[in-house]
């Protein structure tokens, strides 16, 4: 199975876990692309009845387009599982999300789920974080001191781009992607990170997973945080 293959099948195995009545939070990313087509195949086959919750506007788009009802975060009281994709996980359950840009209501669906399940195919498991990168979303007034003091502390942030213009998230913030490497103490560097001024998330996901479904060559494999 390639690449794309290992994440149409965690995608479609994800869904299983979806039940009539739930609400559920939809994740972004090309692994959770699969999945929400998945649960469009459910929802119109089976007439499962369930409330989404999007993370970005790329994921309301396609759902909506699925015939799958959408609500807004605030107008839903708790989430009961939330469905995302990841860029890193390691052997402790901790995540790096943010490669697609919508890490901030990433998080905030993310932090209002009774339940939590990544999907990812084997190339995103990891020993430690830090490989990928840190996506640190951060508002646009003052970025340019946010991102000075990143290069003083030597976590060597990029911009992301978007051809010549700086990448715009969702709610209109820069990105600033962190690449230092491996990362020691994830848990230092997230509250180092939410304490710096102009930051308003970044996409360390510590602590954040109940179960992750792993994409391998022999089938989906599920890893119980
Ligand atoms: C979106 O901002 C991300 O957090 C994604 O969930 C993550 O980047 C995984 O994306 P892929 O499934 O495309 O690798």
């Amino acid at each position: 199975m390639d690449q794309n293959e290992l994440k149409a099948l965690v995608g479609k195995e994800a869904v299983k876990y979806v039940e009539d009545g739930m609400i559920v939070g939809l994740g972004t990313g090309s692994t959770v692309r699969f999945m929400v087509d998945a649960l469009g195949e459910r929802v119109k086959n089976e007439g499962l009845k369930i409330v989404g919750v999007t993370t970005s506007r790329r994921t309301t788009k396609q759902a909506t387009e699925l015939g799958i009802t959408i609500k807004d975060i605030d107008e839903v009281d708790h989430v009961d599982l939330t469905i995302d994709g990841a860029d890193e996980v390691s052997n402790d359950f901790q995540g790096i999300k943010g490669g697609g840009g919508a890490l901030l209501w990433e998080k905030v669906v993310n932090d209002a789920s009774t339940k939590n399940i990544w999907i990812v195919d084997e190339s995103k498991l990891v020993d430690k974080l830090g490989d990928f990168g840190v996506p640190v979303e951060v508002i646009p007034f003052g970025a340019a001191h946010v991102f000075r003091k990143f290069e003083k502390k030597g976590y060597q942030p990029q911009w992301r781009m978007d051809g010549d213009n700086r990448y715009l998230t969702d709610e209109k913030n820069y990105i600033i992607d962190l690449k230092m490497g491996k990362i020691d103490a994830p848990k230092t560097l997230a509250e180092d990170l939410i304490h710096t001024v102009g930051v308003v998330e970044h996409g360390l996901f510590l602590d954040r997973v109940n179960e992750v479904i792993v994409g391998r060559q022999d089938g989906p494999e599920v890893l119980h945080a």
